[in-house]
Protein backbone atom coordinates (compact mmCIF):
# COMPACT_ATOMS: atom_id res chain seq x y z
CA UNK A 1 0.00 0.00 0.00
CA UNK A 2 1.45 3.27 -0.73
CA UNK A 3 2.63 5.16 2.60
CA UNK A 4 -0.29 7.51 3.78
CA UNK A 5 0.46 11.59 3.25
CA UNK A 6 -0.64 14.66 5.80
CA UNK A 7 -0.19 17.33 3.67
CA UNK A 8 -0.14 20.30 5.94
CA UNK A 9 0.41 24.45 3.63
CA UNK A 10 -0.15 27.73 5.37
CA UNK A 11 1.97 31.03 6.58
CA UNK A 12 4.72 31.35 8.65
CA UNK A 13 3.98 30.72 12.30
CA UNK A 14 0.59 29.42 12.13
CA UNK A 15 1.07 26.51 13.73
CA UNK A 16 1.97 24.04 11.24
CA UNK A 17 5.37 22.68 12.51
CA UNK A 18 4.14 21.35 15.93
CA UNK A 19 0.99 19.98 14.80
CA UNK A 20 3.28 18.20 11.84
CA UNK A 21 5.38 17.05 14.97
CA UNK A 22 2.67 15.83 17.29
CA UNK A 23 0.57 14.37 14.23
CA UNK A 24 4.09 12.42 13.31
CA UNK A 25 4.30 11.29 17.07
CA UNK A 26 1.05 10.23 17.73
CA UNK A 27 0.73 8.35 14.19
CA UNK A 28 4.40 6.86 13.89
CA UNK A 29 4.71 8.58 10.72
CA UNK A 30 7.67 10.77 9.16
CA UNK A 31 8.16 14.54 9.73
CA UNK A 32 9.68 16.66 7.24
CA UNK A 33 9.93 20.45 7.96
CA UNK A 34 9.61 21.33 4.28
CA UNK A 35 10.33 25.31 4.98
CA UNK A 36 14.10 24.07 6.67
CA UNK A 37 14.99 23.14 3.28
CA UNK A 38 14.26 26.64 1.96
CA UNK A 39 15.64 28.29 5.11
CA UNK A 40 18.58 25.92 4.64
CA UNK A 41 19.35 27.16 1.07
CA UNK A 42 19.29 30.24 1.79
CA UNK A 43 21.62 30.48 5.01
CA UNK A 44 23.98 28.71 2.53
CA UNK A 45 23.52 31.67 0.14
CA UNK A 46 24.16 34.09 3.16
CA UNK A 47 27.11 32.67 4.60
CA UNK A 48 28.51 32.37 1.21
CA UNK A 49 28.39 35.99 1.07
CA UNK A 50 25.98 36.15 -2.31
CA UNK A 51 22.39 38.06 -2.63
CA UNK A 52 19.61 35.07 -1.88
CA UNK A 53 17.73 36.72 -4.64
CA UNK A 54 20.36 35.64 -7.70
CA UNK A 55 19.22 33.02 -9.47
CA UNK A 56 22.11 31.51 -10.03
CA UNK A 57 23.82 31.25 -6.63
CA UNK A 58 20.22 30.36 -4.96
CA UNK A 59 20.05 27.24 -7.42
CA UNK A 60 23.10 26.16 -7.21
CA UNK A 61 22.92 26.09 -3.11
CA UNK A 62 19.83 24.25 -3.36
CA UNK A 63 21.29 21.63 -6.12
CA UNK A 64 24.20 21.72 -3.58
CA UNK A 65 22.55 21.01 -0.09
CA UNK A 66 23.70 19.33 2.78
CA UNK A 67 20.76 17.57 4.50
CA UNK A 68 22.77 17.53 7.56
CA UNK A 69 22.49 21.38 7.74
CA UNK A 70 19.03 21.19 8.33
CA UNK A 71 19.68 20.51 12.09
CA UNK A 72 21.59 24.06 12.55
CA UNK A 73 19.67 26.10 14.76
CA UNK A 74 20.66 29.11 13.09
CA UNK A 75 18.02 28.07 9.92
CA UNK A 76 14.82 29.17 13.17
CA UNK A 77 16.71 32.66 12.71
CA UNK A 78 15.07 35.78 11.05
CA UNK A 79 17.66 36.98 8.87
CA UNK A 80 17.53 32.55 7.59
CA UNK A 81 13.95 33.24 7.66
CA UNK A 82 13.47 36.37 5.25
CA UNK A 83 16.39 34.83 3.16
CA UNK A 84 14.11 31.93 2.69
CA UNK A 85 10.99 33.47 0.94
CA UNK A 86 13.75 35.19 -1.21
CA UNK A 87 14.96 31.91 -2.58
CA UNK A 88 11.48 30.05 -2.63
CA UNK A 89 10.78 32.48 -5.27
CA UNK A 90 13.45 30.94 -7.74
CA UNK A 91 12.01 28.30 -10.35
CA UNK A 92 15.81 26.36 -10.16
CA UNK A 93 15.59 26.14 -6.20
CA UNK A 94 11.99 24.49 -6.53
CA UNK A 95 12.87 21.93 -8.96
CA UNK A 96 16.22 21.18 -7.08
CA UNK A 97 14.25 20.54 -3.65
CA UNK A 98 11.09 18.84 -5.43
CA UNK A 99 12.70 15.48 -5.69
CA UNK A 100 13.90 14.71 -2.44
CA UNK A 101 10.32 15.61 -1.29
CA UNK A 102 8.76 13.44 -3.57
CA UNK A 103 11.43 10.91 -2.28
CA UNK A 104 10.94 11.40 1.17
CA UNK A 105 6.63 11.20 0.72
CA UNK A 106 7.20 7.47 -1.26
CA UNK A 107 8.92 6.13 1.04
CA UNK A 108 9.43 7.73 4.31
CA UNK A 109 12.44 7.35 6.79
CA UNK A 110 11.48 5.67 10.12
CA UNK A 111 14.44 4.15 12.82
CA UNK A 112 16.40 1.86 11.71
CA UNK A 113 16.33 2.66 7.99
CA UNK A 114 12.95 1.19 7.83
CA UNK A 115 10.65 2.86 6.02
CA UNK A 116 7.42 4.39 8.02
CA UNK A 117 3.55 3.78 6.83
CA UNK A 118 3.39 7.50 6.44
CA UNK A 119 4.44 10.89 6.53
CA UNK A 120 3.56 14.47 7.42
CA UNK A 121 4.66 16.98 5.12
CA UNK A 122 4.65 20.66 6.38
CA UNK A 123 5.07 23.84 4.29
CA UNK A 124 3.40 25.89 1.08
CA UNK A 125 2.95 23.75 -1.86
CA UNK A 126 2.38 20.67 -0.19
CA UNK A 127 -1.03 19.78 -0.97
CA UNK A 128 -0.89 21.47 -4.28
CA UNK A 129 2.32 20.52 -5.95
CA UNK A 130 4.49 17.91 -3.90
CA UNK A 131 1.52 15.72 -2.66
CA UNK A 132 -1.71 16.85 -4.77
CA UNK A 133 -2.77 13.13 -3.59
CA UNK A 134 -2.60 13.28 -0.41
CA UNK A 135 -5.51 11.94 1.39
CA UNK A 136 -5.75 14.39 4.07
CA UNK A 137 -4.67 18.47 3.15
CA UNK A 138 -5.15 21.27 5.88
CA UNK A 139 -4.32 24.47 5.32
CA UNK A 140 -3.41 26.18 8.53
CA UNK A 141 -3.93 29.72 9.14
CA UNK A 142 -4.01 32.09 12.05
CA UNK A 143 -4.38 36.58 12.02
CA UNK A 144 -0.94 38.01 11.03
CA UNK A 145 -1.51 39.49 15.08
CA UNK A 146 -1.37 36.03 16.03
CA UNK A 147 1.70 35.11 14.25
CA UNK A 148 3.28 37.86 15.32
CA UNK A 149 3.22 37.01 18.51
CA UNK A 150 4.09 33.51 18.46
CA UNK A 151 7.19 34.17 16.38
CA UNK A 152 8.26 37.30 18.77
CA UNK A 153 8.40 34.36 21.89
CA UNK A 154 10.12 32.00 19.36
CA UNK A 155 12.59 34.58 18.84
CA UNK A 156 13.33 35.79 22.45
CA UNK A 157 13.62 32.49 23.59
CA UNK A 158 16.57 32.05 20.74
CA UNK A 159 17.82 34.68 22.39
CA UNK A 160 17.14 37.19 19.95
CA UNK A 161 16.50 41.15 20.11
CA UNK A 162 12.96 41.53 18.55
CA UNK A 163 9.89 43.87 18.74
CA UNK A 164 6.50 43.29 17.62
CA UNK A 165 5.68 45.74 14.91
CA UNK A 166 9.06 44.39 12.79
CA UNK A 167 8.41 40.63 13.81
CA UNK A 168 4.66 41.60 12.52
CA UNK A 169 5.98 43.99 8.82
CA UNK A 170 8.43 40.89 8.42
CA UNK A 171 5.10 38.27 8.30
CA UNK A 172 3.21 40.46 6.22
CA UNK A 173 5.96 41.10 3.64
CA UNK A 174 6.72 37.02 3.81
CA UNK A 175 3.20 36.29 3.42
CA UNK A 176 3.01 38.66 -0.05
CA UNK A 177 6.13 37.11 -1.37
CA UNK A 178 4.64 33.88 -0.98
CA UNK A 179 1.60 34.06 -2.18
CA UNK A 180 2.61 36.35 -5.25
CA UNK A 181 5.40 34.35 -6.17
CA UNK A 182 4.27 32.63 -10.04
CA UNK A 183 6.18 29.15 -9.47
CA UNK A 184 3.90 27.49 -6.50
CA UNK A 185 2.88 30.09 -4.90
CA UNK A 186 1.64 29.49 -1.22
CA UNK A 187 -2.39 28.98 -1.49
CA UNK A 188 -4.97 26.28 -0.17
CA UNK A 189 -5.72 22.72 -2.14
CA UNK A 190 -8.64 22.98 -3.92
CA UNK A 191 -9.96 20.22 -1.65
CA UNK A 192 -7.62 21.43 1.74
CA UNK A 193 -9.85 21.60 5.00
CA UNK A 194 -9.30 25.33 6.85
CA UNK A 195 -8.10 25.40 10.06
CA UNK A 196 -7.87 28.90 11.78
CA UNK A 197 -5.62 28.64 14.80
CA UNK A 198 -6.07 32.10 16.07
CA UNK A 199 -8.10 31.59 19.22
CA UNK A 200 -7.27 27.55 19.30
CA UNK A 201 -4.59 26.04 21.72
CA UNK A 202 -2.52 23.45 20.13
CA UNK A 203 -4.28 20.23 22.04
CA UNK A 204 -7.38 21.78 21.05
CA UNK A 205 -5.75 22.31 16.91
CA UNK A 206 -4.13 18.61 16.82
CA UNK A 207 -8.09 17.25 17.91
CA UNK A 208 -9.51 18.92 15.71
CA UNK A 209 -6.70 17.39 12.63
CA UNK A 210 -6.54 14.12 14.18
CA UNK A 211 -10.50 13.25 13.54
CA UNK A 212 -9.72 14.19 10.18
CA UNK A 213 -6.64 11.97 9.56
CA UNK A 214 -8.47 9.28 11.56
CA UNK A 215 -11.45 9.68 9.04
CA UNK A 216 -8.74 9.34 5.89
CA UNK A 217 -6.93 6.65 7.82
CA UNK A 218 -10.63 4.34 8.05
CA UNK A 219 -11.70 5.27 4.72
CA UNK A 220 -8.59 3.62 3.33
CA UNK A 221 -8.93 0.75 5.12
CA UNK A 222 -12.25 0.30 4.24
CA UNK A 223 -11.33 1.03 0.68
O1 LIG B 1 7.70 27.36 7.08
P1 LIG B 1 8.88 28.31 7.14
O2 LIG B 1 8.55 29.65 7.68
O3 LIG B 1 10.07 27.69 7.82
O4 LIG B 1 9.30 28.49 5.62
C1 LIG B 1 10.31 29.37 5.22
C2 LIG B 1 10.05 29.85 3.79
O5 LIG B 1 10.27 28.77 2.88
C3 LIG B 1 8.64 30.33 3.51
O6 LIG B 1 8.47 31.70 3.79
C4 LIG B 1 8.48 30.04 2.02
O7 LIG B 1 8.97 31.12 1.26
C5 LIG B 1 9.40 28.86 1.78
N1 LIG B 1 8.66 27.61 1.62
C6 LIG B 1 8.12 27.32 0.38
N2 LIG B 1 7.53 26.12 0.16
C7 LIG B 1 7.45 25.22 1.14
C8 LIG B 1 7.95 25.50 2.44
C9 LIG B 1 8.55 26.73 2.64
O8 LIG B 1 8.18 28.14 -0.52
N3 LIG B 1 6.89 24.03 0.88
Amino acid sequence: MKPFVIALDGPAAAGKGTLAKRLATHYGFAHLDTGALYRAVGLAVLKAGQDPSDPNAAAAAAQALDPATLQDPELRSAAAGDASSKVAAIPGVRAALFDFQRRFAASPPGPDGRSCSGSVLDGRDIGTVICPDAPVKIFVTASAEARAGRRLKELQARGEKAIYARVLEDIRARDARDAARADAPMKPADDAVHLDTSDLDIDQVFDRARLLVDRALAAQRGA
